[in-house]
Parts: structure tokens; C-alpha cells; sequence
């Protein structure tokens, strides 16, 4: 059997928590199918009980999504739970996902009950969740500040009452890798009937480590589900991106070792459609997303990719769905990018000494330019009298 990681993206559940960031439940429809589409294998399509709107996303997503599992999120308390099963209740696969604070700060200064009433609420959200979907998750909320005996026995509880997935969220993004690591793998150690459950990670941004804490949690925790959303949209500072957990476990399969199941020749696809919808821009040197992420400007970088990809590039453009990597020609370009670029806009120099000429032109250019354009250089192609199909035609 391979050694499987399941990816759970929750863009639209707590990628519409970011300010700014909600949408209609067309728009949603849209974003579940193009999830679908790159094999997500569970969709966090709401939390039913908050607002009928997201009631009747939910249900739509249900009724719409066929191949992955479709999820909702509710409090540990009966009303949330038979919201969130009536709102799946189209579904061909569905989970209900129920959580409650386990630290003492949130328990005590939040819901202002006690630890005892918290166990007492967990277990009886996962029995009532059973009844309905034989899938059901359940989230320690700020698991990664809770006190770990407290979480043992809790989760003990909870996996015993018929929770499948165990997910400890680092809520307010305060876990390092390995401490976040450690704490995963301990519980799986320490609670008798952790075997029965899959354990999963969800991270929030606000150091700037929730992918590098997720991807620690399976690498050296054992966690075999990663909780994360497409652009890094979410709650405050956002969560672990989707794009950067899947291309990282592709491209290092040497070190971490696992399948996932996504198509990642849609990831652009996915982040494009999730940045029109929302308005949220993705930043040009975004990993793998952003415009930039295979976009080569320095001389050196370009003739060493123009020779072999490998030297600079570790992922291939098209197989996250751009469709190639660009050389862009600027002032640190050298002479192969410029010949290279020539040619394929149908210039093909005569000699190399009309090369030279024509390069250092294009340096001077390049010098009190950015970027120089496509129609920059025919323009200085057809001043320098170079041949090709190009400068012919005009
Ligand atoms: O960050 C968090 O704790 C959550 C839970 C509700 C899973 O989003
Ligand atoms: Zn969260």
C-alpha cells in the first residue's frame, strides 16, 4: 500500500475568513468544481451553522461535487451538528468536521467553562456527528498551545466515540516545525487507540512558517492529512498554501516520500480563479502561483537555463499548468538569451558580428529599461536591418 497524504482544502470555509474575502455561492460552486477538478481529496465547502447563505452553499457544493469529499465545519454542540449534516445531505461523500478549544487560555477566558465540560462536549459532538456520516473530524482548537495530557485524554475520548481524523491546529500561527513535529508524534505515541484515527495539521501564517510547520508535522510527526487553502487565504495572516505543500511533496518525493492524489497541472488554474474571485492579488514572487515563479532576468540564470533547465529551475512551469517558463529580457540579459529571443520571433542574424551589433543596442536600450518588450526588440531588430519573417512582414 502506498503511504498516502490526504489534502483537505478549506479555501472556502477558512480561506473566506480572510477580511474581505467572501463569496456568493455561485461563485463557491466554481471554486469547489475547479477543486474537484485537481483531485482535492476533501473540500471544506462551509460551516453550515453560521448563515444561511452558507447553509446553501454547502448544500449546492454537495449536490455538485462528486469525486471528493465534501466537508463542513460546526461547533462541538447538537444544533451546529444537524445543521452541517442537513446542508450535506446530498453528498455522495461527506464529513462533519466539529472542534472546540482545548487550551486552558481559551477554555478559560473564551468559553469560559471548564476543562471537564470540554471533554463532556467533545465526545458527545463526535457520537452525535457518527450518527450521520461515518466521516467525522475533530479539531482541537489552539491544540498546539493546549496542555498535553489534556489533549491524550480528550482525544482518547473522541477516538473512541468514532472520530477518523484528529486535526491539532496551530490556530494563531505560534508552533516552530520541530516543536509542532514533536507534539503530533507524541500524541500519536502516547493515546492507546491513536491508530484508528488520522492525524492532521493545520497551520495559520502569522510567523511566515505554516508550511514549513505542516509539512514537518507528516515528515517527522506521522500526520497524514495537511489542512490548507489555494493562494494561502485565510484567517488573519492565511494558512499553509495548498500550491506550495503539493509541489513540494512532488518535488522532493525523495526526501518525504508520500502520494497525494492531486492533478498539478491545475494549480495555476485554481489560484487565478480563487485571485479574480476574491480580488486578493497574488503577489509576483509568490511561490510557484506568483508571475514571476519561472520567470529567469539574469544573464547568467538564462544562459544556464537556455542550456539546461535543471541549472536554475527545480519544478517544471507547465506541470503546475503555466504554459512555460520566460526568459524575460532586461539589462542583466546576456548575449545567448538575446539570440534565443531573436529566433523565436522569426530573427535569424546573419553573421555574429550583426549579433554584436545589434546586442549592444539592445544593452543601451535594456539600460534605461525595466523590461524590454517583444515589439521593443522587432522594433530594434528591423533599425539594426536584421533578416527574418518578422521584420519582412512589417
Ligand atoms: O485555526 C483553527 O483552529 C481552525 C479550526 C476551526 C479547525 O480553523
Ligand atoms: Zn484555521
Amino acid at each position: 500500500m502506498p503511504d498516502r497524504l490526504i489534502i483537505f482544502d478549506t479555501t472556502l470555509r477558512d480561506g473566506e475568513q480572510s477580511p474581505g474575502a467572501s463569496m456568493t455561492k455561485d461563485e463557491k460552486i466554481r471554486i469547489a468544481k475547479q477543486l474537484e477538478r485537481m483531485r482535492v481529496d476533501v473540500i471544506e465547502a462551509g460551516f453550515a451553522a453560521s448563515s444561511n447563505g452558507d447553509f446553501d452553499a454547502i448544500r449546492a457544493i454537495a449536490a455538485n461535487v462528486k469525486d471528493s469529499v465534501v466537508c463542513s465545519l460546526a461547533r462541538a454542540n447538537d444544533l451546529d451538528i444537524t445543521r452541517a449534516a442537513d446542508a450535506l445531505k446530498p453528498a455522495n461523500r461527506s464529513r462533519i468536521h466539529t472542534f472546540i478549544a482545548t487550551s486552558a487560555l481559551h477554555i478559560e477566558k473564551k468559553l469560559r467553562t471548564t476543562p471537564e465540560q470540554v471533554y463532556e462536549q467533545a465526545r458527545r459532538a463526535v457520537r452525535l456527528a457518527r450518527n450521520f456520516t461515518d466521516d467525522v473530524e475533530f479539531s482541537a482548537e489552539d491544540g498546539s498551545r493546549s496542555d498535553i495530557d489534556f489533549l491524550c485524554r480528550v482525544l482518547e475520548a473522541v477516538i473512541d466515540e468514532g472520530a477518523t481524523t484528529i486535526n491539532i491546529p496551530d490556530t494563531v500561527g505560534y508552533a516552530v516545525p520541530e516543536g509542532y513535529a514533536a507534539l503530533i508524534r507524541e500524541l500519536r505515541q502516547r493515546i492507546p487507540n491513536s491508530d484508528r484515527a488520522v492525524f492532521s495539521a493545520h497551520c495559520h501564517d502569522d510567523l511566515g512558517m505554516a508550511v514549513a510547520n505542516s509539512l514537518a508535522a507528516v515528515k517527522s510527526g506521522g500526520a497524514r492529512q495537511i489542512e490548507c487553502a489555494i493562494n494561502g487565504l485565510g484567517e488573519r495572516a492565511g494558512n499553509a498554501a495548498l500550491e506550495e505543500i503539493v509541489m513540494a511533496l512532488r518535488t522532493r518525493r525523495d526526501y518525504f516520500g508520500l502520494e497525494i492524489g492531486i492533478d498539478t497541472s491545475q494549480i495555476v488554474a485554481t489560484s487565478q480563479l480563487v485571485s479574480d474571485i476574491t480580488g486578493f492579488v497574488v503577489q509576483p514572487n509568490k511561490a510557484v502561483v506568483g508571475a514571476n515563479a519561472f520567470a529567469h532576468t539574469s544573464g547568467i540564470h538564462q544562459d544556464g537555463v537556455l542550456k539546461a533547465r535543471d541549472t536554475y529551475e527545480i519544478m517544471r512551469a507547465e506541470d503546475v499548468g503555466w504554459s512555460a517558463n520566460r526568459i524575460v529580457l532586461g539589462k542583466l540579459s546576456g548575449r545567448n538569451a538575446f539570440r534565443q529571443r531573436l529566433q523565436e520571433l522569426g530573427i535569424l542574424p546573419g553573421c555574429e558580428s550583426e549579433l554584436d551589433t545589434a546586442f549592444v543596442r539592445f544593452k543601451a536600450l535594456a539600460d534605461r529599461k525595466t523590461t524590454v518588450s517583444d515589439d521593443a526588440l522587432l522594433a530594434l531588430a528591423r533599425e539594426c536591418g536584421l533578416a527574418g519573417t518578422h521584420v519582412a512582414r512589417r
